[in-house]
């Protein structure tokens, strides 16, 4: 069990917390700006704020946290700075990986691996066979990863399974749709947070995300700190999730306890 203390702390009930939270973790080069040194100044800070937030996280009883780490279209960058930031996510996973396993993190990827170097995807494997028996958060990075790319995958795995006679266009439904994502498994992210200012989804979980809250955070990524984590999962607990319906029926969903309004989610 995380230690109640810091949930508390929150002042957020524990039935209202996120059990997925997703960050798109953005700012880095604005940040090192800032302070008049190179965007890469910000790369490396930012992956120092990733300790922090991941242990928060699973303190608080948060079950999975996704984590955009580089997007399909970040390949376009600069060669100079895709390199560094691939290398600061070898140097994360290395240094971190026992710790994580001390935290009883579970480690999950996804996108597209098959771009990422022999050495990250091994260390990538390496890391989720040593956290393979831990039972606390989810940490699910996502690497190469875009949206659009990930539905197209899913939907020639699924126009396979058809034309091998595997399945039938009539089992093909939302669910089957969301067990062929990179996500297959993973509850849709409850809270979305992208910090930076910037209020766009540039690419991040566009099918998972149907139903999930936006919160946007005023700071830049390397200043994302603990207590900002606390507001955006504070900011959460005050919002009325109505999964289309009215507020008299949320309010009656949440009054009987066979029907939650979790339970009235698609997917
Ligand atoms: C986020 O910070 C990190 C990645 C996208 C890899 P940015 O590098 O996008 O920083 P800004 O948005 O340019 O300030
Ligand atoms: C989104 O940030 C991707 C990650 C945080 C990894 P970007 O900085 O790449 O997004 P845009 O280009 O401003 O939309
Ligand atoms: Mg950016």
């Amino acid at each position: 069990m995380p230690p109640l203390g810091l949930t508390t702390l929150l002042n957020v009930p524990r039935s209202s917390l996120p059990r997925h939270v997703a960050m798109i973790m953005d700012g880095n080069g604005r940040w090192a700006k800032q302070r008049g040194r190179p965007r890469v100044f910000g790369h490396k800070y930012g992956a120092e704020r990733v300790r922090e937030i991941v242990e928060q996280a699973g303190q608080w009883g948060i079950e999975v946290l996704t984590l955009y780490a580089f997007s399909d279209e970040n390949w376009n960058r600069p060669l100079d700075e895709v390199g560094v930031i691939m290398h600061l996510l070898e140097h994360y996973l290395r240094k971190e990986r026992d710790e994580l396993n001390r935290q009883n993190v579970q480690f999950r990827v996804i996108g597209d691996l098959s771009r990422l170097s022999p050495s990250l995807r091994k260390l990538i494997a390496e890391t989720k066979e040593l956290l393979s028996a831990n039972s606390g958060l989810i940490l699910n990075v996502a690497i190469s990863y875009g949206a659009r790319a990930e539905i197209t995958r899913a939907m020639k795995m699924i126009a396979s399974e058809v034309a091998a006679g595997r399945i039938s266009k009539e089992q093909i439904d939302q669910q089957l749709v969301s067990s062929f994502l990179d996500t297959a498994g993973l509850p849709d992210p409850d809270l979305v947070i992208r910090t930076s200012g910037e209020l766009r989804i540039s690419n991040f979980l566009l099918w998972q995300s149907a139903y999930s809250e936006f919160y946007f955070a005023p700071v830049m990524w390397p200043d994302f700190t603990r207590d900002e984590f606390a507001k955006a999962i504070q900011h959460f607990g005050s919002r009325e999730r109505r999964f289309g319906m009215t507020s008299a029926q949320v309010a009656q969903a949440n009054s009987d306890s066979s029907t939650s309004v979790e339970g009235l989610r698609t997917c």
